[in-house]
């Protein structure tokens, strides 16, 4: 591991010495909470503001695809499973469906993984109709809004659109059946097709307690300055370059390599957790998706994320102050990486490292088992809670139809 406080010498460097020291000697400080609504709803309880019925559904479409393949409870889309198994024990659960807010379809879409574990979603979308079948013709709910008071876990890279590569998943769009209903995922791209609006953006799955084994004592300095371990290219993936990252982490390299400042590499050491939390600055750029589970990472382990993703929707942005606890980099600003961090004063510096200190925020990021207050369930339910009442307009009239069940692929249409 680079010390940066011994790598960089000379004047320019003495100068950031004393800053990022006083920053350091500023960990033993208080916490800080989030002023204003953000910390408001960061604290929100859900229980008692809405009711939610969940669908019985045979067990194909959920514990015998896990059952199949247990890895699915620790690969990073794992919330699909974890929220299925909070709703059903949780206080807001109803199972009286007159009575419910929302309505959910506990299908594991994500839970199909290759010998190397990487979960591919292409039977999802028959699985998901066939789900959708089941539930229209066996209870009357789905046809009196056609989903639009139903809730679907779709974690997936690009969500609803069912495909890991970017351009196929633009091609076929959203699910059309999935139209109407609230999709929770962890895809979040402004102005992308495979982002609806109203969506509700959660964290990727990052085990707790794994975490929370490799905890430091706090008062252990952060004497790295800027840390990342990762890939900068994909040549598997994208030979020629540029697409993967759009470049972004391409530019990292090549910049910085040899910058005593940064301790970047593509090898992943067993002190990668205890490493981030000897860091100022984590590195958070996208990669295939804007999001790795990074951002999960420097959040638990109070390291300001750098976030280089244009246009990321990032996960419970109504709770969580992005713009406070992290540093946003445009893409094509990379070259200048260096300066961007070097300029920031230690008092900004100092006012992140606080309100990242703040349990609440750590907790919105996790998915914990049992369940605690504050925790990423809770977040989704007060994000569910805070979309109601439904608006009149999405019930339809008797026999009114808005989606169009032969609509999309036609290899989606086959019985799954
Ligand atoms: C809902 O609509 C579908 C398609 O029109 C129909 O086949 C189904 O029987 C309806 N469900 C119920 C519960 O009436
Ligand atoms: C539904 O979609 C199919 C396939 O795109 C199309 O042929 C059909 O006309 C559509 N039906 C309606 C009612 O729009």
């Amino acid at each position: 591991m680079k010390d940066w406080r011994w790598a960089c010498l000379g004047l320019v460097c003495f100068g950031l010495v004393l800053r990022i020291g006083a920053v350091e000697r500023g960990r033993g400080q208080p916490t800080e909470r989030i002023s204003g609504s953000a910390g408001d709803v960061l604290e929100d309880d859900p229980v008692g503001r809405l009711k939610v019925f969940v669908y019985e559904l045979p067990s194909k479409y959920n514990k015998k695809i896990l059952q199949k393949d247990p890895r699915c409870l620790t690969h990073m889309f794992a919330a699909e499973i974890f929220m299925h198994r909070f709703v059903l024990s949780s206080p807001v659960r109803t199972l009286n469906p007159a009575e419910a807010d929302w309505f959910y379809t506990p299908v594991y879409s994500t839970c199909d993984l290759t010998p190397n574990g990487l979960p591919l979603p292409f039977k999802s979308p028959r699985m998901m109709r066939s789900a959708i079948q089941l539930i229209s013709s066996n209870w009357p709910y789905w046809n009196r809004t056609e989903g639009a008071d139903h809730f679907f876990i779709v974690p997936h890279d690009f969500g609803a659109c069912f495909h890991y590569l970017e351009e196929k998943a633009i091609e076929r769009r959203i699910l059309t059946l999935l139209q109407r209903a609230t999709l929770v995922q962890t895809f979040g791209q402004k102005n992308h097709v495979c982002l609806k609006d109203g969506s509700i953006t959660i964290p990727p799955y990052a085990p707790p307690q794994k975490m929370e084994a490799h905890l430091i004592p706090p008062h252990i300095p952060r004497s790295i300055f800027v840390y990342f371990r990762g890939l900068f290219y994909d040549v598997g993936n994208d030979p020629e370059g540029g697409y993967y990252a759009r470049g972004a982490r391409a530019a990292v390299w090549e910049n910085f390599k040899d910058n005593p400042l940064f301790d970047i590499s593509t090898e992943h050491p067993s002190t990668y957790y205890e490493d981030m939390q000897r860091a100022i600055f984590c590195l958070c750029p996208l990669g295939w998706a804007p999001w790795s589970p990074r951002l999960v990472e420097a959040v638990i382990f109070g390291c300001i994320p750098v976030i280089i993703a244009d246009d990321i929707v990032l996960p419970f942005a109504d709770a969580i102050p992005w713009e406070d606890i992290g540093v946003f980099v445009d893409e094509k600003d990379v070259p200048n990486l260096d300066t961007i961090l070097t300029s920031i004063p230690p008092e900004v510096i100092l006012r992140k490292q606080r309100l990242l200190a703040n349990p609440s925020m750590k907790q919105a990021m996790l998915f914990p088992q049992p369940a605690q207050s504050g925790d990423a369930f809770h977040q989704i339910l007060n994000g569910l809670a805070r979309k109601l009442p439904h608006d009149k307009s999405v019930y339809l009239k008797a026999g009114e139809k808005v989606l169009n069940w032969t609509a999309g692929p036609v290899a989606d249409l086959k019985p799954w």
